[in-house]
């Protein structure tokens, strides 16, 4: 099978007036498996949509390589197996959601006995259905931004490039993607999608990497970023019963007449509980202290920026 997407050593150095430069990608490496929902995640600036640019044949790389599907998207043919949506989306906003929709569609070389139903479905995913008939220049921006995510559907493609698909979307719009992507991957589609909203990510993505001032500065399944961030558990146990002064080398968290609770870290874990065995604590509740995905993001942002 082929990859979903390639990026060999991307370098993008944007010419300003008078020789200013801007080093927006620095040599970014980066491989998305067939099947693979990643989560592209960086701050503002870190270079998320030039990287989805240049995959998308908009701009053309100082240096490297961007390939979807082993190919450069230079071609139309290349296209048509992949769905695009662009930071800020716009469209011929005379049209109707409807119309411009069959549109995409027909440049898509949908089959004519498909064509239809596909228009009808994802108009109705997206909740676009009552407003179908409007002309998109009433539209809210969400709205846009639906209409954006309905036309990335509307050909059926392989890969989907999505540039912070939940943006403008109100918390509902915003499960909604999660759904969407989710059901993707059901369908054994690859799906490719900035933000920087940790949230987002957190229950859609088989991995996620970190973008920050145009290099690659994490990459990890986020089950492995959950584990990693254990730092420890909180023990409860019950006073009044067995020797606790055997467990004085840990940390209190704090005390009621009937609980105590210890931070016991992640390594000290099995010798504070065979000290509760021997020593008849009851240990009445244990749970996990973590790190989320926010912190571990903001972490990573804060070193690549410091280097
Ligand atoms: N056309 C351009 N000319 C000059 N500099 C540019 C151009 N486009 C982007 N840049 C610069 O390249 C860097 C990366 O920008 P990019 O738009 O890729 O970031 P981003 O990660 O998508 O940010 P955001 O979260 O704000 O969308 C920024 O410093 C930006 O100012
Ligand atoms: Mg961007």
């Amino acid at each position: 099978m082929k990859k979903a997407i390639e990026i060999n050593n991307l370098t993008k150095t944007y010419k300003g007036k008078k020789g200013a430069q801007v080093q927006a990608l620095k040599g970014l490496a980066l491989e998305i498996m067939p099947g693979e929902e990643f989560g592209f995640l960086g701050p503002n600036g870190a270079g998320k949509s030039t990287t989805i640019k240049t995959l998308m044949g908009l701009i053309r790389p100082t240096a490297g390589d961007a390939l979807i599907l082993e190919e450069r998207i230079s071609s139309n043919s290349a296209r048509r197996h992949v769905g695009y949506l662009p930071e800020n989306p716009a469209f011929y906003d005379y049209l109707t959601a409807e119309e411009y929709l069959t549109f995409v569609a027909r440049a898509f070389d949908v089959p004519s006995n498909l064509l239809r139903e596909r228009v009808c479905e994802s108009l109705r995913i997206m909740e676009l259905w009552d407003a179908r008939k409007r002309p998109m220049r009433g539209y809210s921006k969400g709205m846009v931004q639906r209409v954006g995510l309905a036309q990335t559907l509307i050909h059926d493609p392989d890969v989907y490039i999505l540039d912070e698909p939940m943006s403008g979307l109100d918390p509902i719009g915003r499960a909604l993607v999660k759904e969407i992507i989710l059901d993707l991957k059901k369908r054994g589609k690859s799906v490719f999608f900035s933000t920087h909203i940790t949230d987002d990510v957190e229950k859609v993505c088989d991995r996620v990497g970190v973008i920050v001032r145009g290099k690659l500065e994490a990459l990890d399944s986020v089950e492995n970023i959950v584990r990693k961030g254990i730092e420890g558990y909180i023990v409860q146990t019950r006073l009044g019963l067995g020797r606790h002064e055997a467990l004085s080398g840990f940390e209190i968290r704090g005390t009621n007449e009937t609980f105590a609770e210890y931070f016991v870290p992640a390594a000290a874990f099995n010798q504070f509980m065979s000290l509760a065995g021997h020593n008849s604590v009851e240990v009445t509740l244990v749970e996990t202290k973590r790190k989320d995905l926010e912190a571990f993001f903001l972490e990573i942002v804060e070193k690549g920026e410091a280097r």
